[in-house]
Formats: C-alpha cells, sequence, structure tokens
C-alpha cells in the first residue's frame, strides 16, 4: 500500500514543527477521512503530550506504536527533534513525500535555514519547502523570505500567524480550530489550510 509520508524537520528546536505537525495531520483528517498518524520522534514528546486525553481527530505515538497499527493509517506526519545532522535531514527528505521546514524570522533561524539549504542542495526542488511561523505581515517578513529565496529555497507563499491561540491549543490539547478561548483562532486554522493546501500543490507539481 502506497502511503502519503509528510515529515517536519528543522536545525533549530522551538521554530513550530510540532505545532506545525499536528495541524498539518488536522488538515489532512478533514481533507482525507481517518487514516492519519503523527509519528512523534522527539524524545521530549511533545506531540504525544498534546494528544493526551485523546481529543485529537488522528493517532499520535512513536515510530514503533504507529508500525504496530502501521495497516490502520495511509497518510504519516512525522514530527522530529531539532537539530538532526545533515545526512539525516538527507535522508528524511528523500524518505518523504514532501520535507517541511519551518522557521521563524529570527536571524539565527534563517542563519541555520541558509545550512540546511546547503545540506538539501541536492534535492529536487519540489521535494521540500521553508515554511514561516509566528510570522507577522510586514517587511521583517519579506526580507525574511528574500533572503531565503536568494539562498536557492523553495519557500511557502502560505504562511502561519504569531498567536496565542496556538498555546491554547496546546494547553487544552485540541487543534487550534477547537480553542474557544481566542478570537483568531479559526484564521489561524485557516493558514494551516492554506499551508496543507499548498503540500498538496507542490506535491502534484513534482509528479
Ligand atoms: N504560530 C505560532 N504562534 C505563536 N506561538 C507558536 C506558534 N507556533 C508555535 N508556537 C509556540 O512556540 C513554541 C515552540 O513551538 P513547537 O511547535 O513546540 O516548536 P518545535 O517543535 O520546533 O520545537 C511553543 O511554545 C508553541 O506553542
Ligand atoms: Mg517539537
Amino acid at each position: 500500500m502506497s502511503r502519503l509520508l509528510i515529515s517536519l524537520a528543522s536545525l533549530k528546536g522551538g521554530v513550530g514543527k510540532t505545532t506545525s505537525a499536528i495541524h498539518i495531520a488536522g488538515c489532512l483528517t478533514e481533507r482525507l477521512g481517518a487514516g492519519v498518524a503523527v509519528v512523534d520522534r522527539d524524545r521530549t514528546r511533545s506531540a504525544t503530550s498534546w494528544s493526551r486525553g485523546s481529543k485529537l481527530p488522528f493517532f499520535v505515538g512513536t515510530q514503533d506504536a504507529v508500525f504496530k497499527r502501521a495497516d490502520e493509517f495511509t497518510t504519516l506526519v512525522i514530527d522530529s527533534r531539532g537539530g538532526l545532522e545533515n545526512d539525516e535531514l538527507q535522508e528524511m527528505a528523500e524518505a518523504s513525500d514532501f520535507l517541511l521546514l519551518p522557521t521563524n524570522v529570527e536571524y539565527m533561524s534563517l542563519d541555520a535555514m541558509a545550512q540546511t539549504a546547503e545540506a538539501l542542495g541536492d534535492l529536487g526542488h519540489q521535494a521540500f519547502g521553508v515554511l514561516f511561523t509566528m510570522a507577522k505581515p510586514g517587511k521583517r517578513l519579506d526580507t525574511a523570505r528574500t533572503v531565503l529565496e536568494e539562498l536557492g529555497l523553495p519557500v511557502m507563499a502560505a504562511t502561519v500567524r504569531v498567536s496565542d491561540a496556538f498555546k491554547d491549543a496546546s494547553e487544552q490539547s485540541v487543534l487550534v480550530r477547537d480553542v474557544k478561548t481566542n478570537k483568531l483562532a479559526r484564521s489561524c486554522w485557516e493558514d494551516y489550510l492554506a499551508v496543507t493546501e499548498e503540500l498538496f500543490q507542490r506535491m502534484e507539481q513534482s509528479r
């Protein structure tokens, strides 16, 4: 059975990998129905903690846990730890239908992205994309986008806004779609719907 495999990775921690893995899995579930799982490959098990209470509409577990139930899943979203080595990053890109690299606009993150660009330099451009998370529209974001594009990195047009609604979502173990305590929660969810839509477009183009 062919499986759709979407991976999240970054050299830096704290850039929104886990938040993105959980929400992309949520969007994929809305789109494709059952059969989506998040593989938690980070020792800190943040994705697994997010799933406590089983309020998420998809399975979250370690690689072993997911493999044990492999025939139930058609779509896997891999959440990894920060600080992968270049060869690990390359392997991940090659094994995935799409490798998404979240980053914020801070200088140090962009510097880490430059190193990532080097590691992934030989891969086809359609195979991966950079996602700006915690983004505020404005000059900083525009400049960061230009910097990465000049490095030759494919940058997603969709971005994810900065909002405390995401912190509420993780505290409440739900998707931001189901957060009732923040007026921006719906718009935050729509950001990930747009990200997921663009992922499909980009995967389509690479076929
Ligand atoms: N779009 C966002 N807006 C505001 N805070 C965010 C956003 N995305 C993630 N965060 C917060 O940033 C921190 C790191 O996010 P996380 O997804 O755990 O990153 P990583 O998995 O890369 O370490 C968490 O506290 C999370 O709630
Ligand atoms: Mg994480």
